[in-house]
Formats: structure tokens, sequence, C-alpha cells
């Protein structure tokens, strides 16, 4: 089933946080064998943001969480539940979630993280909503948080170009009008093309070693144009199937909100899809790919510029390591 039943469930509240460090593709080009223009045109992205040395991911997430909780006039006593969504947790244990409800001092809540590629967001996004949903919880606090450019080889240009560092939070929770706006989600996962994007060294399959290091296996290693392809065979037809069976039209959607992973994807499926680019959300040429940061980044900047206002339909679509991919529509 693709749509939620239950208690009604809507957004309270939303907040970001970015580092203060921008690094453009002009400083890029003295680093490795890349140009601003093949950046620019095969990804759309102009800059990124950079954490300090001593910033981790959950550095991140606790300013992303402090703005969103401000901005639903909720104190942290009130959270019922923290899932952050993260491909860079500080450490694989504990969780980043439980070290941001830590600092909060969100006495009442539980603490998870959610680790599915970039999908990470949209699948933390619907647990959150299910358990609100099935009276588990009443307010959730949601995060986004990641700090890539920890994990790049800064010497692989097919990599190093791509991602950026960011965090954005939601607060969900029963709507006050009654109205159900977090209306349908989907998550899907191809685990047959788990070898597209991997970091695998490290842990337990290859655990640390010197030669681990020196092969760079503690880093991002993405085959891009094969991403490329399954996201272009597979996103088209699954969107269209997850509107169909939310029962609403293509046309219907105010606004996309797509994982930010390169622009050329976002305008191809929305092509495929004849749904006109300028309904998508885009800042990843502000940002680059910041995975399971994009959609909460993009979607709270256009709300605080006043594009996406009360009342627009939102879908929130993401893909990534897994190979997983999902969507969740909402109503703002
Ligand atoms: N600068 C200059 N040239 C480069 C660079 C660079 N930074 N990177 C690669 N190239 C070269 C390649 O070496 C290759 O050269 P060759 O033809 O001489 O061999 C050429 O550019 C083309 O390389 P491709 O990999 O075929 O380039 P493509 O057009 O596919 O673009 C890209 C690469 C941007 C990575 C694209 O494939 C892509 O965006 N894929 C999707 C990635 C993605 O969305 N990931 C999301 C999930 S991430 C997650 O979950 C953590």
């Amino acid at each position: 089933m693709t749509i939620f039943k239950g208690r009604p469930v809507s957004l309270l509240g939303s907040g970001i946080y970015v580092p203060e460090k921008v690094l453009t593709n002009y400083d890029l080009e003295k680093m490795v064998d890349t140009s601003d223009e093949w950046i620019r045109t095969r990804t759309g992205i102009v800059e990124r943001r950079v954490a300090a040395e001593d910033q981790v991911t959950s550095d991140l997430a606790y300013l992303a969480a402090v703005e969103a909780l401000k901005s639903a006039s909720m104190s942290p006593e009130e959270i019922d539940m923290v899932i952050v969504a993260t491909n860079t947790p500080d450490t694989i244990f504990p969780s980043v979630a439980a070290k941001v409800q830590g600092r909060l001092e969100a006495i009442n809540a539980g603490a998870s993280d959610i680790q599915s590629g970039c999908t990470s967001s949209v699948y933390a996004l619907s647990f959150a909503a299910a358990g609100i949903a099935s009276s588990i919880w009443d307010k959730v606090l949601v995060i986004g948080a990641e700090v890539l450019t920890k994990l790049l080889n800064w010497e692989d240009r097919a990599t190093c170009v791509l991602f950026g560092d960011g965090a954005g939070a939601m607060v969900l929770g029963v709507s006050p009008d009654g109205k159900n706006k977090v209306i349908s989600t989907s998550l899907k996962s191809d685990g047959t093309k788990s070898d597209l994007i991997i970091l695998p060294g490290g842990l337990v399959e290859c655990p640390a070693s010197v030669e681990m290091i020196q092969k760079r296996l503690h880093t991002i290693h993405m085959k891009g144009s094969e991403v490329f392809k399954f996201v272009n065979k597979v996103l088209p037809l699954f969107l269209e199937q997850f509107c169909e069976e939310s029962n609403l039209s293509l046309n219907d959607i105010t606004w996309w909100i797509f994982h930010q992973a390169n622009y050329r994807i976002i305008e191809s499926v929305l092509r495929r899809l004849d749904v006109p680019v300028e309904r998508a959300i885009l800042n990843i040429d502000k940002y680059g790919n910041t995975s399971a940061a994009s959609v909460f980044l993009a979607f709270h900047e256009a709300l605080v510029d006043g594009k996406v206002k009360k009342g627009d339909k939102v879908i929130f679509v993401s893909f990534g390591s897994g190979m997983t991919y999902g969507a969740t529509l909402m109503e703002i």
C-alpha cells in the first residue's frame, strides 16, 4: 500500500545548517585534473560546502535540529523519536541520532540512524510518518546530515567534484487541523546493483589495515555512468506508478524535490515524465550532492524563499547506494 492510513500526519517545522567553507569548481581545478566547465555541464554543480576539520555529522545534525525545533515552536522534551538519515556517521556506534538526542536534551525521545544511501532521507521521513500514523509516536524529529567530503578520495576526479556537506531537519507530528498531509510513500531497492556506490573499507568485509588505506578503500567509489543509467531507467516508471497509486496525476504535483545528485538526471527524468523542469526545486549549484541531506536542504530553502507555499503538493524523490530509491508525497 502507498497511502498512509491512521492518524493524520503533517510537517510542523523545518531547519537547515550548512558549513561556512565554500569550495568552488575553480578551487577544484587547482586540486585535480578537472574544469569548472566539465563539472557545471555534467552535473550542474558550481560550488559545495565543506565541514570544518573538527566538525562531524552530529554537529551539523544538531544545528539543523535546533532550527527545525525553533520553526515548530517546540521544545526538545516534546519529541518522541529522533531519526537521523546519514551515510557518514561520526562512528558506527553510537548512532548520530543518540548523540543529537543527548545534546538536545530530548529526554523523552528514542534515537536511531537510517542508512540507505541517499534515499535514507525518504526512508527516514516515511518511518517517522508511519510511527505517528500508527500512534506509536506523536512528534518525530527527522534529520538528514552528511559530511561526505571527509570520505572522499581527493585525487579521484570522478567522485571528489560531486559531493558536499550539510544538514536539514523536519519535525513531523499529528496534524493540528486533522488533515492528513503526509499522503503517501513508496520505498524500493534493487540490491543486485549494490556494487554501484560503495565505501568498502574499514569494517567487517575489509578491515582497517595499511594496505586498505593505501588503496583508498576507506573512501567513496562509484560507477557514475551506471548509476546514471539505472536511475534514468527505473525512476520515471516508478514515479508514474507512485502518483497513480497516490490518486494524483503528475500535473497535480506542485513541486518536485529530487535528491540533488545531478541536474542532468533530474532534467531527464522529468522530461521522460513530460513534466517541465521549472517544477523542480534545484539547489545543486550551491551544495553539490549532500546525499541524505539534499532533499531537506532543497525543501527548506524553497519554503523560506516563498517558492513552496501552504497547500502545495510536494514530492520528495531520492535514489542512492543499494541501489535504493523512493518517494514521499506531502501537502504543505
Ligand atoms: N573532470 C573532468 N573529466 C572527468 C571528471 C572530472 N571531474 N570525472 C570524469 N571525467 C572524465 C572521465 O574520465 C571520462 O573520460 P574519458 O571519456 O576520457 O574516459 C569522461 O569524463 C566521461 O566520464 P563519465 O563517467 O562517462 O561521465 P558522465 O557523463 O557519466 O558523468 C557523473 C559522470 C557526473 C558522475 C554522472 O555519471 C553521474 O552523475 N552519475 C550519477 C551519480 C549519482 O547520482 N550518484 C547518486 C548517488 S550517490 C550516494 O548514494 C552516496
